[in-house]
């Protein structure tokens, strides 16, 4: 038993023992690339290598498994920066395979956060599956929050979320692709300051930190979209290493705590500038390393390359040198970096087998970078001059000077310039004959583009921007956008977090939109008129003299339109194009910018 759990070590070792007490069977860290699975480039959770298991094969060690997974999920990346986000993380989990279920999972988490880990019951909180009656009945987990009020949790730090599983599937988790097992969950929350923590929760409060989620895999998701139950009922958790540490040494910031400070006083020592100072630099130089380590030093030699998990690996290479010349660290560092990154993980035997192959990739490519990187920069400052890059200088940068897509796509977002992404693709889907899987790969990662997807996420941003306005507050501007085929990212001045109903008012607003069918409109017409015909320009941009504008008409309002934005586009035809529009995340951007994330689904 371990006295005072404290570092990275500790908390695995108390964790691991904790689960063999009672009676489950440690398994190894699985590889970061998933096996038999060609649709997800990399694992994303502890439960990814047992999916077979958890559908019903049994499994050689037996029903009750444990261990600590090491994860990348790329799609945080834009994250990555802030307090807790990380795009390579370990995850420690426990699995009852047809064993155990509800009762015993929640009152092993209580026990071990309260009995090993000596967390406080009253800076604890959960959140509970609040139903969904749209594909099938699938119930509202009262019987969850039941056994969390048994064990002494107070019913107004219980939150039970509406949402469901097609939304930000909120207390809902997996399938972890397409189909697979998934069920509902429930979500335990820390205070992570000092002072004592409210009486009641509120799930929207960012000072409360999800540490680890309780999933009760009861369904299968089939192709056909429904929700089968399945033969047996089994248990899958996930508690973030790098949070709980921070929880446990009273930190608020992850990058403080002893699994990372190793690597941020080198960093802080190669540059020569204090982290205090340059926070989000030195986290993404960092995460972006670390993640890069270990897909280096995976039993499956993965690469810098142009495709699949090696795109990846040189997007998270390439932005953390980016970044590292930013904070003034003129010579070769990667390597060097790596360095600092072993130690902290010894148990990984891996890394340790392959250092030297670490090593020489990272300077190999750091190399590449170099010979082109500044080269590269100059040409960037020379485009954009009318706020656009076009899809075939984007393509130059990418393949003459070495710029991953979307190193030009925050470069170009610094500058409040935009990229015709459209072009883009189609440059470089005549240079590149993908392979099925990595095109398969790739679609997820962002660098091969769907321009229906990005088309119909771009109208979607224009209906979003004006919904702002009109359910929050008529000062509303945009301050940036991104689109990926999956995803719209819209940042606007706001000074406060959304409620969860003003979400709602937004979404119902655009859906109302979608519904009525409106025409979108464009029309070339001088600056001057466009600005006096109430039409939106993006602050800060500068346009030329003759603009396109895209008007999206609706003849129940007084002035026969709805959105009217100074836009290059392009847009679908009729707003009925684009589905159902939800909003996936909430979050501040920057000091008085909040950020939106949102997609369109099918109906
Ligand atoms: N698989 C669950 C998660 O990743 C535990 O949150």
């Amino acid at each position: 038993m371990i006295e005072k759990v404290k570092t990275r070590q500790d908390l695995i070792d108390a964790y691991i023992n904790f689960f063999r007490e009672k009676k489950h069977k440690h398994i190894p860290s699985s590889s970061l690339i998933p096996e038999n699975d060609p649709t997800v480039l990399f694992t994303t959770a502890g439960m990814h290598p047992l999916v077979p298991f958890l559908l019903g094969q049994k499994h050689p060690l037996g029903k009750r498994l444990c261990s600590v997974q090491k994860c990348i999920r790329t799609q945080d990346i834009d994250e990555v920066g802030d307090e807790v986000h990380h795009t390579f993380f370990e995850m420690l989990g426990n699995w009852s395979l047809g064993d155990y279920f509800k009762k015993e999972a929640i009152e092993f988490s209580f026990e071990f956060l309260t009995k090993v880990l000596n967390l406080p019951v009253d800076k604890l909180a959960v959140t509970c599956f609040g139903g969904d009656k749209r594909v099938q009945n699938l119930p509202v987990d009262k019987e969850g929050a039941e056994i969390w009020i048994k064990l002494g949790l107070p019913k107004e730090r219980i939150s039970f979320l509406e949402g469901g599983v097609f939304e930000s599937k909120k207390n809902w988790w997996g399938p972890a692709g397409e189909t697979g097992p998934c069920g509902p969950d429930t979500e335990i929350f820390y205070w992570k300051y000092k002072k004592p923590a409210p009486k009641s929760f509120n799930p929207d409060d960012e000072n409360w930190v999800e540490i680890w989620n309780d999933v009760f895999m009861q369904y299968e998701k089939t192709k056909a979209g429904a929700y089968v139950t399945l033969k047996q009922k089994n248990v899958d958790t996930g508690m973030g290493v790098e949070r709980t540490l921070a929880v446990l040494n009273g930190l608020e910031d992850n990058y403080q705590s002893s699994i990372f400070q190793p690597i941020i006083k080198e960093i802080e020592k190669m540059s020569g500038q204090k982290y205090s100072e340059k926070k989000r630099e030195m986290r993404i130089i960092a995460d972006h390393l670390r993640a890069s380590v270990f897909i280096l030093g995976d039993v499956r030699t993965i690469k810098p390359s142009n495709v699949g998990q090696g795109y990846v690996l040189r997007r998270l290479i390439r932005r953390a040198i980016r970044y590292g010349r930013l904070i003034g660290i003129k010579e070769n560092f990667t390597s060097h970096l790596s360095k600092s990154i072993l130690p902290i993980f010894p148990d990984y035997q891996e890394l340790h087998t392959n250092h030297k192959f670490i090593a020489e990739q990272l300077e190999e490519e750091e190399n590449k970078f170099n010979a082109t990187l500044e080269k590269g920069l100059k040409k960037f400052n020379e485009l954009g001059n009318d706020k656009l890059i076009t899809g075939k200088e984007a393509f130059l940068l990418f393949q003459s000077y070495g710029f991953p897509i979307e190193m030009t796509q925050e470069l170009a977002d610094e500058k409040g310039i935009k990229i015709d992404l459209e072009e883009y693709n189609g440059e470089f889907k005549r240079h590149q004959d993908l392979s099925r899987t990595s095109s398969a790969g790739m679609f997820k990662s962002g660098l091969a583009d769907d321009s229906e997807a990005t088309k119909k996420l771009h109208t979607a941003t224009h209906l979003l921007n004006e919904a702002l306005r009109q359910v929050l507050s008529k000062d509303i501007r945009q301050k940036g956008s991104n689109i990926t085929p999956e995803r719209l990212r819209f940042d606007f001045n706001f000074p406060r977090k959304l409620s969860s109903e003003e979400i709602k008012k937004l979404e119902n607003w655009i859906n109302d939109k979608i519904k009525a069918a409106l025409k979108v409109r464009r029309e070339e017409i001088p600056l001057r008129d466009a600005l006096s015909s109430g039409a939106q320009s993006e602050f800060g941009a500068k346009y030329p003299e003759l603009v396109s504008v895209y008007t999206i008409e609706d003849k129940r309002e007084r002035k026969g339109w709805i959105s009217k934005e100074i836009c290059t586009g392009p847009h679908v035809e009729n707003t009925s194009e684009l589905g159902n529009f939800k909003i996936i995340k909430e979050e501040s951007s920057a000091s008085g910018i909040r950020r939106i994330k949102a997609e369109l689904r099918e109906e």
